[in-house]
């Protein structure tokens, strides 16, 4: 069993494994990058998967892929398909905006893949143009009817912004329930990579909009998960909020990222990270699962950035989302 410096149980593992996309979403990457890291620093999925067995073999129950945009690397339902056989009990998740589902779905459900959390921040096609800077609208909405289509389990996205899409959250939850799945409002995280002139919204704003159409109870968070649940109490539907400003739920964090090119970070707003890059470009087994133990033992109690802050301003992350998956 994996556990930190802090007596909490560590069996979730976020793989970004890449840092490149396909879209330019204000509240993550405007704009291109000014470089991106050479692609011989990226770790080979055979590196990877050296890394995920440490882990596994660790205790670690769920893996996550994010990105970037994780379906931009060729060859991902191989990669899923080691893991699987690894471990076929494993929970095997993905997070992508959706855009290369509709050709994909099928071949990364067969590979062993569970669920896919997909990003929708509109329903609008001028506006999910805006916020991506890309005409996605009709190519996401086809990747969601299709990874339900195979049997994937889907949750959705959201990012509220204020006058972008704020005014679309309640279609955005009754499309969700409609189509039976989960939705998910995820507030903005301030960060050195976004857009300057993008606001995002407090969870509080979030609920009162919901409230101006539903009569809303609190139910929880959902075990060691960032996401408060929500129900509408007029259809039964329950929704998530993620609430990063806040830390409660930091307590029960269970989980620990690997970056592209093999960073291991132990919590998404701090600056320590190690390397496993070496260890595993030189099939180093006990090397790598040393520097795990390190990162665990090192793993901060809780988020640097949150509303008690002294009434100061959100601490903003100088790390890029599209660097650490989110
Ligand atoms: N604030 C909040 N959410 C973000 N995401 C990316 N950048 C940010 C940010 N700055 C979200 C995406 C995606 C998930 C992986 O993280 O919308 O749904
Ligand atoms: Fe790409 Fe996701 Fe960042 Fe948008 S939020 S630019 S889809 S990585």
């Amino acid at each position: 069993m994996l556990i930190d410096g802090h007596g909490r149980k560590v069996d979730y593992l976020r793989i970004s494994l890449t840092e490149r996309c396909n879209f330019r979403c204000q509240y993550c990457m405007p704009e291109k990058p000014f470089s991106w890291q050479p692609k011989e620093n990226l770790l080979s999925f055979d590196e990877l998967f050296l890394f995920v067995k440490v882990a596994i073999d660790g205790g670690v129950t769920k893996i996550r892929l994010t990105g970037g945009e994780p379906l931009l690397r060729e060859d991902l339902d191989k990669f899923i398909k080691m893991i699987y056989d690894y471990k076929p009990d494993i929970d095997l998740a993905l997070t992508t905006n959706g855009f290369l589902l509709p050709q994909v779905a099928l071949q990364l459900k067969e590979a062993g893949l569970s669920r896919l959390n997909i990003s929708l921040d509109s329903l609008d096609e001028s506006v999910a143009h805006k916020i991506a800077q890309k005409a996605v609208l009709p190519n996401v909405l086809k990747g969601i009817d299709m990874a339900l289509k195979v049997g994937l389990g889907v949750k959705i996205n959201m990012v509220p912004l204020k006058g972008i899409n704020d005014n679309e959250i309640v279609d955005i939850l009754d499309f969700a329930r409609e189509k039976g799945i989960k939705v998910r409002f995820i507030e903005y995280m301030e960060n050195h990579h976004a857009d300057k002139n993008i606001e995002g919204m407090h969870g509080r704003e979030i609920l009162s909009k919901i409230k101006e159409k539903y009569t809303i109870k609190a139910l929880g968070r959902e075990g060691a998960s960032p996401s408060f649940n929500y129900l509408i109490e007029e259809n039964g539907y329950e929704f998530g909020l993620i609430d990063p400003h806040k830390h409660d739920f930091c307590e029960n964090c269970n989980r620990i990222r690997l970056t592209a090119e093999g960073f291991l970070i132990p919590c998404l707003y701090f600056d320590e990270a190690l390397s496993i890059s070496k260890a595993v470009k030189s099939g180093d087994i006990a090397k790598a699962s040393e520097i795990l133990g390190e990162v665990l033992k090192n793993k901060p109690k809780e988020n640097r950035w949150n509303d008690e802050n002294n009434g100061k301003m959100h601490e903003s992350s100088t790390r890029a989302f599209y660097v650490t998956g989110g």
